[in-house]
This record gives C-alpha cells, structure tokens and sequence, in this order.
C-alpha cells in the first residue's frame, strides 16, 4: 500500500557480491514491478562515497533482461535515484543512528519496514547486527537481517553465532541465505516430486540405487582465495548447497507447503543421517597445468593462499540416511574447482528391471542400462530421464534414449516469439502478482530469496535447527582431516579432478554420471 514504505540496507555494499548480486537483483525485481511503490536502497561501508558514486558503481553492473526493452534505460534512472549511501563503521552504534535518521527522512513517518542485507565479512556479523537492531530498527513495522554463509566454521562456532545473533534479533526477524534453493530446478524439486504421480512412488530404496549430487567449476579460487582457504570446499558447498539440495530431495511429503512444515522435514531427514566417516571422503587440490600454450595457476599459487595449504578445493563424499525409505542407499556428492567443466546436477540412478526379458539386446552392458533421472540445475536448467528404447527398424536392438525437458526451448521465449507469448499470458496462472509475464530468462537466485524476504516468505531459508543438523553430519570429519592434517590428493586444473573419487564410488558400486554426456 501507498503508506508503507519499505528500506533495503545493503552492508558492506562495495563488496563483490553486492555488486554482482545484490544490486542487480534488487533492480531486477524493480523492473518486473516486484518492489513495493515506496521503497528506498541504501549503501553502508567504511568507505566514503557520495550518493552519485555508489549510483555509478550500481549501474555498471545492471543489465535488462532483454537489452531491446526501450523503457530499459528510463527504469535503471528510476532505480538509481531511489539509492543512497551512508559510510560507516560497521560497530559503532552512532554511525547506525545516523543511517536511522536518514531512513526516516526517506520513510516521511509512514508505516516502515527495513530489510538488512548483510554483504560482509562473519567477523563483523554480530557488530553489525547489534547496532542496526538498537539503534536503525523499524519503529512501527518489521525489520529482517538477510545474512550468508559462512555461518561459523562447526557445530561449535555456528551454534556460537546463531546464540549471539538472537541476543538482537528473534529467529522470525533472521533469514539465512542458501542461494542455492532460490535456483529454479531446486525450487521445482518439490514440484516433481509432490506433483507427479509418476515419481514420488519410485522415490525410495526400493527403486533407487543411488542419488548423486555433483558441483563443477572450472575457474579456480581467483582473487577470494583468502576467504576460501579458511573454509574449502566442504564447507563452502557442500554443508550447504548440496546438503540443502539433498534435504530437499530426500525429505518426506511435508504437511503443507508451509515454510515451517517444509523445513521440519528438512531437519527431519537431516537428523537421520550418519554423521561423514574420513573412510567415506576423498580430499582434493588442485594443481598448476598448462594446456594449448596456457598456464593455468594452482591453488597454492595464489598470494592470499599459504604455500603448505592442506585446504581441499574438491572433495567426494558418501553419505547415507538411516530411515526406512532411504537405508542402505549410498548418496554421493562431489564439489570441486578447477575441473574441466562448470555444472550443477542431481542425477538418480534406479535399480536393474529384475529379470530382463532384454538383457541380449543392449549394445553396452546391462550396468549402464537402468534409468537415471537427471535434474541439471546449471547451466542450461533442463530434466530428463534416461530409458531403454527400441532402435527403429527391423531388428531389435536397444539403446539408451532420453526424455527430455530442456528449460530454453520449453519455456525460455525469444524475443520475436510474441504469439507464444500472449498464449503464455492467457494460460498460466502465477501465484505472485507482480510475476505476470513469461520469464525471458530464468531469474537469479538472488531476485527469488530477496522477494521472498520482503514478503515473509521464510521456505527458502535456513531455520536455526536446521544448520545446526547440517553442522553435526560435517564436524566431527572437519575435525579429523585437520587434525590428522590429511594431505588432499593433487589433480591438475581443468582435469575431472582426483581418481580417488572413483574408488570412493566403486566401493559403493556407484559409477559417477558424467555432467557432459547429456
Ligand atoms: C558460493 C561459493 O556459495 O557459491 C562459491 O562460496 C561458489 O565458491 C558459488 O563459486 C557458486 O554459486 P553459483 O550460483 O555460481 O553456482
């Protein structure tokens, strides 16, 4: 409504993922019309800059979604003059009150709401959140702190965080970041899951062989190997996004889809897992190579990174849920950096159709002929399914065909394809008002969880239990690898990273899904 106005702080707003992420998708929602009518940005970090300075930092970043768009230019305009900075340190209580004398400037003594988006460092998490919350809350409406990993560094040091955190805020005013459930293909899990008659009754020991969940990227730690090296990979992927991916995926039908009943049965199935065994994980790093007359660094090459790092940049791990519908079935993840390839995937491979009537008719063996449902997150969102199907012709011979759902040609319009663009309008029916049109590219996981926040909308958010569960099925291995100070296994950048990855898998008769053979 016209009376409430609505103040998005951006800490830390000269930082990366301010300007990569955050800016860009507050616009973005502002474009498609997703903010409220009143609505104020502000900038807060150390350094000094004027309004017009931080206006010019945003707009290098902001792009339309198609560039084509005419009003494109006149609402970056629009935006831009809706954003301000405020220079402070990030504990001093005075600097905070400032900022609240300015919000309230903006908000002209109308119903406001603050949203904090806390873009900086965890050391200075609590400071930052203790001023804010005594000194620039909301007086007569909500005010959220929007914070992101890295949570602590174990059970220990999150549970710690979390602790201070509610000293100044209740676990309804904290929304914790996972981007990776405001990716499109995680969000729509459920959706296959819940929604198809097809899958929910396979989904389950009885049918599954397997579930593996795979992260590739193929640049290395460029420029944050500061901040990488005091987590690794295993805490910086895998704790979170895959394990996140996996509650999501392993969970039982949830009451409603309430953000509480949603995320009971996340923590739920998150308690039923073993905690990771060092027998069961394969550490990883990588190591300079050069490839057609190019030098690619090594990890341990870059400044910020000690030369004797035993930090893993790619790890492999099986882990198992002890629960009737899962026990026994091995899920397998697999993050690295510096591989070959950049690509996110959730493959399930099914068991053998007992008693195959065409066991002689696969050109390949049997082993390689079960179904594999294949969710490929990123890049080239896409679903398809894996069966046996008969060559045509004559004879009779099988191979192994796809059906496939690939998100660009399904649902991604071009530009020109406006008549498919008005039957899109006529027929689907959203749930949000402002999300009226067909999307022209699938919207960042960032737009999705800012949305969200502003609405109170908590599903996509990691309640306090659940990062608890999530810390306790990692520590005591965290614990162990830097203790026994296990020296990760080399692989050259740009390889399919360390061999020690197959026989992890091979000692669970897994044989890891291949991102590239869609
Ligand atoms: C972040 C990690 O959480 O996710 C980064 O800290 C990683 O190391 C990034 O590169 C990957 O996100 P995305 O959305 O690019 O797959």
């Amino acid at each position: 409504s016209t009376s409430t106005t609505l103040s998005i702080t951006v800490v830390g707003a000269s930082g990366d993922l301010a300007k990569k992420k955050i800016f860009p998708a507050l616009f973005a929602l502002f474009y498609e019309g997703c903010l409220p009518h009143d609505f104020s940005v502000f900038g807060y970090a150390r350094t000094k800059l004027t309004h017009e300075e931080l206006r010019v930092m945003i707009s290098r970043t902001l792009t339309c979604r198609i560039d084509q768009r005419e009003n494109c230019v006149d609402k970056m305009d629009q935006f831009l003059k809706r954003c301000f900075y405020h220079s402070g340190q990030y504990n001093s209580e005075e600097d905070f009150a400032e900022l609240n004398t300015k919000l309230k400037e903006k908000e002209e003594g109308k119903l406001s709401n603050r949203l904090y988006y806390l873009s900086i460092p965890p050391n200075i998490f609590v400071d930052v959140v203790r001023c804010a919350s005594l000194r620039a809350s909301s007086a007569n409406g909500w005010t959220r702190v929007i914070v992101e990993k890295p949570f602590g560094r174990d059970s220990q040091s999150s549970g710690e965080l979390t602790r201070c955190l509610k000293q100044y805020l209740t676990e309804e005013q904290i929304f914790r970041i996972d981007h990776y459930l405001g990716k499109e293909l995680v969000e729509n899990l459920s959706v296959l899951r819940f929604s198809n008659l097809v899958f929910e009754p396979l989904w389950s020991r009885n049918y599954i062989r397997n579930v593996q969940l795979i992260f590739s990227e193929d640049f290395g730690t460029e420029g944050r190997g500061g901040y990488f090296d005091q987590y690794g990979i295993i805490r910086d992927i895998m704790q979170n996004h895959l394990l996140q991916i996996l509650a999501l995926f392993a969970m039982e039908t949830p009451v409603s889809l309430d953000a509480e009943d949603i995320r009971s049965e996340k923590v739920k199935v998150l308690r039923s897992m073993k905690p990771l065994l060092l027998q069961d994980m394969v550490v990883g790093q990588y190591k300079g190579h050069s490839k057609g007359g190019k030098a690619y660094p090594g990890y341990t090459d870059d400044p910020t990174v000690p030369k004797n790092s035993l930090t893993p940049t790619f790890a492999a791990a099986a882990m198992f849920i002890n629960n009737a519908r899962w026990d026994g079935v091995p899920f397998l993840m697999k993050a690295g950096k510096a591989l070959h390839t950049r690509g996110a995937e959730i493959r399930v491979q099914f068991r053998h159709v007992p008693g195959n009537l065409y066991k002689k008719n696969f050109a390949t063996d049997l082993d390689k002929a079960t179904n594999e449902l294949v969710i490929r997150v990123q890049p080239d969102e896409g679903i398809y399914l894996r069966i046996n199907n008969k060559v045509p012709g004559l004879g009779m011979r099988l191979d192994r065909s796809d059906l496939n759902l690939l998100y660009r040609s399904r649902y991604i319009l071009s530009v020109s394809n406006s008549i498919n663009q008005e039957f899109f309008n006529f027929t689907l029916f959203f749930f949000r008002v402002c999300v009226d049109r067909y999307p022209r590219e699938i919207p960042d996981a960032y737009e999705r969880l800012l949305l969200d926040a502003i609405e109170g909308e908590r599903r996509l958010f990691i309640r306090s239990d659940e990062l608890d569960a999530a810390w306790d099925l990692f520590t005591p291995v965290l614990k162990e690898l830097e203790q026994k100070k296990i020296v990760p296994e080399l692989y050259p950048y740009g390889s399919r990273g360390p061999v020690g990855a197959h026989y992890l898998a091979s000692k669970y008769n897994v044989r890891w899904g291949d991102l590239e053979d869609a």
